[in-house]
């Protein structure tokens, strides 16, 4: 969560508008539908880049992304005192539950949190989970699957990851309307710069109510366990340790929302992707013993996550320039997974590409928790999709990107399908 306010356009066009280099131009509705020319700029004119709007260092180079995400700090939640002298004390309750949630901190409290949740969150969990997906996604498809034309987002990308959240976590799989509705709350704090105070009173209600809901779901489950990852945390012990109610509270509500946002964007950026790369398509189409390294290049061809925060943990030197101890530090990973000094052709979709070392999960200690959940989720989505959806394309309008400048996803991806081959593929040119 960064506090910055919004630069004027007025500031952000001094000179050529062109040339301002700033994240910031992602509010730039052409630079957000392909952020790809302001990266690859930002790259190679300035990888170690002073944003004077975002008042933040923004990195872009592969290797200085993995060097940020292995060895600066993770605790940027600002404090009540912060808040305070920014005149937005009134998102202390929020604050109070990010401090808890692991994304947030640094080792010995992050190791310990992320133990007891990695007790909690098994590979077999997430291989039981795996028929529960099929059966998820066949049945969302059957809904649509005779009408010939859907929209990805609304009848798959989105209520797919919001019922396995909530099998997930243990809690009934009717709520999955309210679980996603608090998720894309909090999402759009975490993944925006700009703060915009018209929304505080909605993320406030929103915090409250959700911690209200898995505060009663803890004390439901002290009487009547149930199968999940809020029990498996109410109870998961290393060494003595357990987590209190708070830090379940806070860390299941992390875990909710890392599962959904980004995952919905894997689905509909990469249905895109394929779409714009008509002969990449083909060739999974063909051979489905592809889909794994398919949706490893789709997550870096299109991140669902493009950028993340952290502190310099000292006054350092990075890419030649000195940044003071405790000064913001974005990683664009979505820039670092198009660096071509680690990924040869790297604008080009290529689903069979090896070495493919992406950091569309991140790196080292707060590499993606859910990472194995999500790609089991994408495998069985795009599998499915190619199997039951024939002669898949797009419907011929403007695609509209969701204003969120870190986690990028479509609002809506208007498809037709169906057993006569669309007349001509009105798609749009592949993104350069
Ligand atoms: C395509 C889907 C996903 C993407 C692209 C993604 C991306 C990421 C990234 C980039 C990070 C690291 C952030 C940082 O270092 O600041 C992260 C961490 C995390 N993710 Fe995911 N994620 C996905 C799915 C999931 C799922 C399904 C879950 C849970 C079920 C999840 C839960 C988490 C949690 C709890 C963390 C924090 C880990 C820590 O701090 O140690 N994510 N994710």
């Amino acid at each position: 969560m960064s506090m910055k306010r919004t630069p004027s356009e007025a500031a952000l066009s001094k000179g050529n508008p062109k040339e301002t280099l700033s994240l910031y131009r992602l509010l730039d509705p052409q630079v957000l539908a392909n952020p790809y020319p302001l990266y690859h700029r930002l790259r190679t004119e300035d990888p170690v880049h002073w944003d004077p709007f975002l008042h933040a260092w923004v990195v872009t180079r592969y290797r200085d992304v993995v060097h940020v995400l292995h060895y600066f700090s993770a605790n940027r939640t600002p404090t009540p005192e912060q808040l305070s002298a920014m005149g937005l004390s009134a998102l202390n309750p929020v604050a109070q539950v990010m401090v808890r949630q692991m994304l947030f901190l640094d080792a010995p409290a992050h190791t310990r949190l992320r133990g007891l949740a990695s007790v909690a969150f098994t590979p077999r969990r997430v291989e039981r989970l795996r028929g529960h997906i099929q059966e998820i996604v066949d049945g969302l498809l059957d809904r649509v699957v005779h009408a010939g034309r859907a929209d990805v987002i609304a009848d798959l990308a989105e209520p797919m990851p919001a019922i396995v959240t909530a099998e997930l976590m243990g809690v009934p799989v009717a709520d999955h309307g309210q679980l996603k509705s608090w998720s894309a709350d909090f999402a759009e704090m975490l993944g925006n710069f700009q703060h915009n105070p018209d929304r505080i009173p909605r993320v406030l209600r929103s915090v409250e109510n959700m911690t209200a809901y898995f505060r009663s779901a803890i004390r439901e489950q002290r009487e009547h366990p149930r199968d999940g990852l809020i029990h498996a945390l109410m109870t998961a012990e290393v060494e003595g340790s357990r987590l209190t109610e708070e830090e379940v509270i806070a860390n299941v509500i992390v875990t909710m929302v890392g599962g959904q946002e980004t995952t919905t964007n894997l689905i509909g950026n990469g249905v895109l992707s394929l779409l714009r790369n008509p002969d990449q398509l083909q060739k999974l189409r063909e051979d489905s013993s592809l889909i794994p390294s398919a949706v490893e290049e789709l997550l870096r061809y299109e991140s669902p996550s493009q950028h993340t925060a952290r502190l310099a943990p000292d006054d350092v030197e990075l890419g030649g320039r000195r940044i003071p101890k405790r000064q913001a530090v974005i990683a664009v990973v979505g820039a670092a997974n198009r660096d071509p000094e680690r990924f040869p052709d790297p604008d080009r979709l290529d689903i069979t590409r090896q070495d493919n070392r992406h950091v569309a999960f991140g790196w080292a200690a707060h590499f993606c928790f859910g990472a194995p959940l999500a790609r089991i989720e994408g495998q069985i989505a795009f599998e499915t999709i190619l199997r039951r959806l024939p002669n898949l394309a797009l419907e011929p309008q403007p695609l509209v990107w969701r204003h969120n400048l870190g986690l990028r996803g479509l609002a809506a991806l208007p498809v037709v399908f169906g057993d006569k081959p669309p007349a001509a593929n009105p798609i749009t040119p592949p993104t350069p």
